[in-house]
């Protein structure tokens, strides 16, 4: 099927960016903590998070979307554009953030539930001027901003929904932070299967004192 096609290309363009994010090895403790971050208008910067030094850290900047920055936004086949709060999240502070800390490497996420006041939709023309395009677009923001790693997050889909929707795994579903989702992630580590911790967002938590950030990295540093 042809998504797959389109999923092997970006699979490749995430090697060409070295940034050891992938998850396909057999599982096993990790210190792993990856969180999203870039929500506009919430002012979250990357010095807001708490950030253990014994932790491998990942934040992913969203969202890069395929939509022209206009006051109504449409598809662009591949034409990828910043979406995310680039005034707190510009280059110089991804830059800032990794020299403070070397357990640090930032990501982007392409896609996302939503652009100007619609949904986001993935909606390529032809898989092959949709690479082409993602490509060349892709490289530039990641050379400006100097990125390690790519992740893909569409929620909608104007074709074949199933297809695509099978290489996408939805963090939002499951065990909540009151309701079992620690003792699950202590009952994994003790058996050496818990392979990190990924967390959506860092948007809303500074309210909390990123109280569930402390814990999890709390979590993820004893030693493995
Ligand atoms: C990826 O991990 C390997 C081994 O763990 C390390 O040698 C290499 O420098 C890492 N690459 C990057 C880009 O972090
Ligand atoms: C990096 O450290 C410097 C010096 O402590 C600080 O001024 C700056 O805000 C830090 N940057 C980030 C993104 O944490």
């Amino acid at each position: 099927m042809e998504f797959s096609k389109l999923f092997i290309a970006l699979f490749i363009f995430q090697v060409k960016f070295p940034c050891n994010m992938s998850t396909q090895a057999a599982p096993a403790n990790s210190n792993l903590f990856r969180e999203y971050i870039g929500a506009e208008f919430n002012n979250v910067k990357f010095s807001d998070v708490p950030i253990h030094s014994s932790v491998e850290f990942h934040f992913i900047i969203s969202f890069a979307i395929d939509y022209d920055t206009s006051g109504s936004p449409s598809p662009t086949n591949g034409k990828f554009n910043v979406f995310w709060d680039s005034d707190n999240l510009g280059p110089s502070q991804v830059s800032s953030i990794k020299s403070n800390h070397s357990n640090v490497k930032v990501a982007l996420s392409l896609g996302g539930d939503s652009v100007g006041d619609g949904s986001a939709y993935f909606n390529p023309s032809s898989v092959d001027s949709w690479v082409s395009n993602a490509v060349s677009s892709l490289t530039d923001i990641i050379q400006q901003y100097n990125l390690d790693g790519v992740d893909v997050d569409y929620e909608h889909f104007n074709a074949d929904p199933d297809t695509f929707a099978d290489f996408i795994s939805d963090g939002s579903r499951g065990l909540t932070p009151e309701n079992g989702f620690f003792t699950a992630c202590s009952r994994l580590k003790s058996r050496n299967k818990l392979i990190g911790i990924f967390i959506w967002s860092a948007d809303d938590p500074k309210k909390n004192g990123f109280r569930y950030e402390k814990q999890s990295q709390a979590l993820l540093a004893i030693s493995h």
